[in-house]
């Protein structure tokens, strides 16, 4: 651990687009005091579909951009970036990482038996939520669904529509057949679908969603190491996109429910 590090430097909290705000959005809740600095590759969304390395490029020019601005935990908030590009991520950097893969698979082993994951096409393809599952219980179930659809969906907003609900049956379906109890929503665009998943999975079928998973373990990790940050004064909060922020910020308030702060538009 660096033991350098100030309490007082932010978060970096980072995804391909708009799905690492439910990351964000938890940590806020469990860490108010803590500064977050957000960063959404807007540009380049969807990262799912894309080969390891050009993910693997992608992750390590954004750590690079967060380590510059001083953050003093860097936390993965994409599925397909943490079960492509962990290592990568984690050896460029002096501070700590958390992932939303190691979370979820946690929190997933301690409530079911028969386990569903969904994702992108890059984070099922890569088996790393099978590895994950498997080192934190023996005798699970797993069967997993790339829905690359989803994505463009909720980037586009349309969070409750009929053709996203059409799409969440046919992805689903293969998943129910096999009477799962627990659905993973490994990718995490995919919470701001959840009433709908929720709504087509059932009531016996429990969904983990690993934001507050990770939120969870932040805070452990940052009081472990005496970097909780104890300044009186409100966290500052900044926003990073790589393309013009408009739809982002209309999406991303309709969705928290409240203003986020100035966006800033960058180039990696
Ligand atoms: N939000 C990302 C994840 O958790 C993926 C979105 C994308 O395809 O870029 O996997």
């Amino acid at each position: 651990m660096n033991t350098h590090l100030d309490p007082d430097s932010p978060i970096g909290v980072f995804d391909s687009g708009i799905g690492g705000l439910t990351v964000a959005r938890a940590l806020r809740a469990a860490l108010p005091n803590e500064s977050i600095l957000y960063f959404g590759d807007t540009a380049r969304v969807p990262y799912g579909v894309k080969s390891p390395d050009t993910i693997r490029h992608f992750s390590t020019q954004i750590t690079r951009f967060l380590l510059e601005r001083h953050v003093k935990l860097l936390v993965i908030a994409c599925n397909t970036m943490a079960a492509v590009a962990a290592e990568d991520i984690r050896s460029l950097s002096p501070v700590p990482v958390l992932d939303v893969i190691d979370a979820g698979a946690r929190s997933a082993a301690a409530t079911g038996r028969r386990i569903g994951v969904i994702g992108t096409l890059a984070t099922v393809s890569s088996g790393a939520y099978e590895q994950a599952l498997h080192a934190h219980a023996s005798g699970l179930e797993l069967h997993a669904q790339a829905c690359p659809l989803f994505v463009p969906l909720v980037e586009e907003g349309w969070l409750d529509h009929p053709v996203t609900r059409l799409t969440a049956e046919e992805y689903l379906r293969p998943l129910l057949v096999h009477r799962i109890d627990t659905l993973v929503l490994g990718c995490t665009h995919y919470p701001l679908l959840k009433p709908l998943l929720s709504s087509v999975a059932g009531p016996a079928v429990t969904i983990i969603d690993s934001a507050e998973t990770v939120a969870v373990c932040a805070a452990e990790l940052l009081d472990g190491s005496g970097l909780r940050r104890m300044n009186p004064q409100p966290p500052p909060h900044r926003v990073f996109v790589t393309d013009v922020p408009q739809r982002f910020r209309a999406v991303a308030e309709r969705f928290l429910d409240e203003s986020l702060p100035e966006i800033n538009f960058v180039t990696l």
